[in-house]
Parts: structure tokens; C-alpha cells; sequence
């Protein structure tokens, strides 16, 4: 029988490149860490794309989650979504040919992601996927091709739930290729909970808990046009006459609300405060202890699951269903109406419990790791 040639070195390339990235990353870093110990031939470098640049969209997250400097920065920038993708291609397969790895992890779903899983697959580098099989079955979202497109280039793919395994066994993913693991978005949150929590980040804001809500906003879908995000801005006007609103604003929505001429407006209501993005540790403090969150992030309805907050998610459709199935997110879609009478309705019924997901533990990255050090021995690494 052959026996595979023993291979004494391992290079492992983690790629994280936008804010929720760097929360994905956090885990992964510290697991490997661990495992460095007991394999010398291990390394594992860190690179940041800079998909997300600035010191509130990057910076504070590598403070706050005390993650390493990045070994190799591709410094990415804005742009179209080709412009960030092939730039993104460009920069990596340089880096890609000079460092040789082994294997490629990337993350989530923006353009970084799909960037550097076809620019690794293209020269042969097996690539990992981290949060694979999410399905909104929306392809106008940017991130759903992405996240197609990413799981079908991916050697293996961890999932966040068991929705994920039979969304990409439906697509004809080979079993062997898929591992549940858990979320390492919930490790971080559960990581850092005490920490934020002791912050008391709301009193600074002049805010008592559970008298408020948090709202988040960036997708396109949302914010592009003139049309649907003044109808949301006219929804949170109403609501901050009931319930005092954080609003931490995006840099995309910024920008779009200065365009469409509703910045102004919005900053003249008593009720609301409208911040620049807040660190890790000051947004999960004021998120642990919101009356309700509202917003369009994927990951957001995933931690206000965890820390069972309601959230009001403002789209038709998510990726991640298991958040609704357990009763921490209700679709209200992006109307007025909608979503006034969904925090409406919150404010005067509560909020049936929420369930939790299966393997949501803190271990997601643990597992993620074993995996890959597991599949590698049996390919000769020792
Ligand atoms: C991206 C991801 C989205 C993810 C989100 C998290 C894609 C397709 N989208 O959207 O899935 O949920 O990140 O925030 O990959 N900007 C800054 N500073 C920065 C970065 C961006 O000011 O550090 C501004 C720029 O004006 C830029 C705009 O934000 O044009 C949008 O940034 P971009 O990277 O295009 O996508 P996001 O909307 O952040």
C-alpha cells in the first residue's frame, strides 16, 4: 500500500478584509495559536485585504478583539464590486505566489472573500470556507453570489447550522467536504460579553437599559435609493417619539443620506443619536442591552439571537433563517408602516422566548481548526 510522503511544514493564509471579518477572524487567530504549540511546522498568517480601511471600520476591531497586527495588508480600498474584486485577485495572487501556502481561509461573504478563494483555487491552493452554505435566495444581493460562488471553489466548507450542510448538499457538495462547527461570530460575542457588558456603554449615551433601540443600516438595498431609505428615516422618526434610538451610522449610509438630503433632518430629532461606528466592545454593550434592534446585518440578528434582544430585521428575505425558526428576528421588510407597527407591537406585547442554536457554544473556531489540522495529518503533515 502507498504511503503519502511526510510533510514537515504547514502555511495556512487567514483572510479578513471588513469589519465583520475581523470578528470572524478573532477565534480562528487565537485557535491557531494554540495549535502552534504543539505543531513547530505550523504558520499561520493574517491578511487583511482593506476591503474596510479606516480606524472605526478596521482599527478599534483589531484593538478591541486584541487581534495580531495583519502579516501581509493587500490595502484594498473602495470601489465597484469588480474594481474591489479583481484588485483584490491582482494583489493576492502576488502574495499567493510568494508565499506558497497550503491552504486559504476566507470568511463570510463580501467581495474579499470570493476574491481570494478564486485567486487561490486558480493556482492550485486549497481553500476553506468559513460560514458556508448561508442562502437568501436573493440574487440581487451582492454577498449571495458572493457566497455561492465562494462555497462552490471551497475544498471544505464549515457551516453555522444544519440549514447550511443542506443548502450546499442540495447543490451537490460532496458530505466529506462539509463540517458543522458552530458560529465563530457567537465565540467572539461570548468571549467579550462580560468585558462590553461592564463597559456600560448606554450610560454614556445618557440612556437607561432596555429603554432603547439600536439601529444599524448598509445595504444597498436599503440605502441606495432616494425612495426606500427616506421611508425608513420617516419610520425611525416616528419611533423615536416612543423609544429613544441609537443609530451608529455606516459609513455607505452616511453617505447616502447626505446625498439624498436627510442627514440634516434626521440630526434635528430630540430622540435620537445618530454616531459614527462604534467599536466592538461599545456596539455588543449597547446591543446586550437594547429593548429591540433593528437593522440589516446578517451578523447582528445572529448575536441579538445569542443575547436574546428581539430584532426587527429590515428585509424580505436572510440568509439565516435559524433566526427566525427560533424567534430572535421577524422580516419586516424596508416600508414604513411595516416597521412602526413591528416596534409598536414589540413595545406593548414583549417577546416570545427564543430558542438557541445547536453548537452556538464559543467553540466554533476550536472545531474549525481541529478539522483542518485533522485532515492535513492524514495528508502527511506532522
Ligand atoms: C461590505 C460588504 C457587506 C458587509 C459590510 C459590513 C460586500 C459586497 N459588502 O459592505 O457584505 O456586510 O461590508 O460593513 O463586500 N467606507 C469607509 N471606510 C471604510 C470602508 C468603506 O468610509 O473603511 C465607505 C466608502 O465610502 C465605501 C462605502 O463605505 O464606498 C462602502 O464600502 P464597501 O466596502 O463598498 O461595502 P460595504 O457597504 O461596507
Amino acid at each position: 500500500m502507498a504511503t503519502r510522503a511526510a510533510k514537515s511544514s504547514m502555511k495556512i493564509l487567514v483572510v479578513a478584509s471588513t469589519r465583520p471579518n475581523f470578528v470572524k477572524v478573532a477565534p480562528l487567530m487565537e485557535a491557531f495559536g494554540q495549535a502552534l504549540k504543539h505543531h513547530s511546522g505550523l504558520t499561520v498568517k493574517l491578511v487583511h485585504a482593506g476591503q474596510h480601511y479606516d480606524d472605526r471600520m478596521s482599527r478599534s476591531f483589531f484593538e478591541d478583539l486584541g487581534l495580531p497586527s495583519p502579516d501581509i495588508e493587500l490595502a484594498i480600498g473602495s470601489g465597484s464590486h469588480a474594481e474591489q474584486t479583481g484588485h483584490t485577485m491582482i494583489a493576492f495572487e502576488r502574495k499567493l505566489i510568494d508565499e506558497q501556502p497550503d491552504w486559504v481561509i476566507v470568511v463570510g461573504d463580501v467581495n474579499s472573500t470570493l476574491a481570494c478563494a478564486l485567486a487561490a483555487k486558480k493556482l492550485g491552493i486549497k481553500v476553506a470556507h468559513v460560514e458556508a452554505g448561508l442562502r437568501s435566495r436573493d440574487r440581487t444581493m451582492p454577498e449571495e453570489i458572493n457566497r455561492v460562488a465562494t462555497d462552490v471553489l471551497s475544498d471544505l466548507l464549515f457551516t453555522t447550522d444544519r440549514g447550511a450542510d443542506a443548502n450546499l448538499r442540495a447543490e451537490g457538495v460532496d458530505s466529506d467536504r462539509i463540517h458543522f462547527v458552530g458560529n465563530v461570530m457567537i465565540d467572539t460575542l461570548l468571549k467579550h460579553k462580560e468585558q462590553a457588558c461592564a463597559l456600560q456603554w448606554w450610560k454614556h449615551l445618557g440612556l437607561e437599559p432596555g429603554q432603547y433601540a439600536v439601529v444599524t443600516l448598509h445595504r444597498p438595498s436599503n440605502v441606495d435609493h432616494r425612495e426606500i431609505l427616506t421611508g425608513i428615516c420617516s419610520a425611525l422618526q416616528t419611533i423615536q417619539g416612543e423609544l429613544p434610538l441609537v443609530f451608529p451610522i455606516h459609513p455607505r449610509t452616511r453617505k447616502m443620506a447626505i446625498t439624498f438630503g436627510l442627514l440634516d433632518s434626521m440630526s434635528q430629532w430630540p430622540n435620537v443619536q445618530l454616531l459614527e461606528p462604534l467599536s466592538y466592545l461599545q456596539m455588543l454593550s449597547l446591543t446586550s442591552n437594547a429593548a429591540v434592534i433593528m437593522c440589516d446585518s446578517g451578523g447582528l440578528q445572529e448575536e441579538a439571537l445569542v443575547l436574546g434582544v428581539p430584532c426587527l430585521t429590515l428585509r424580505d428575505s436572510t440568509e439565516r433563517p435559524i433566526t427566525v425558526e427560533l424567534g430572535g428576528s421577524v422580516l419586516v421588510g424596508n416600508k414604513a408602516g411595516t416597521i412602526i407597527a413591528a416596534v409598536r407591537s414589540r413595545l406593548a406585547n414583549g417577546w416570545p422566548a427564543m430558542g438557541c442554536p445547536e453548537l452556538w457554544d464559543g467553540a466554533a473556531a476550536e472545531r474549525i481548526v481541529r478539522v483542518l489540522l485533522e485532515r492535513s495529518c492524514a495528508e502527511g503533515f506532522n
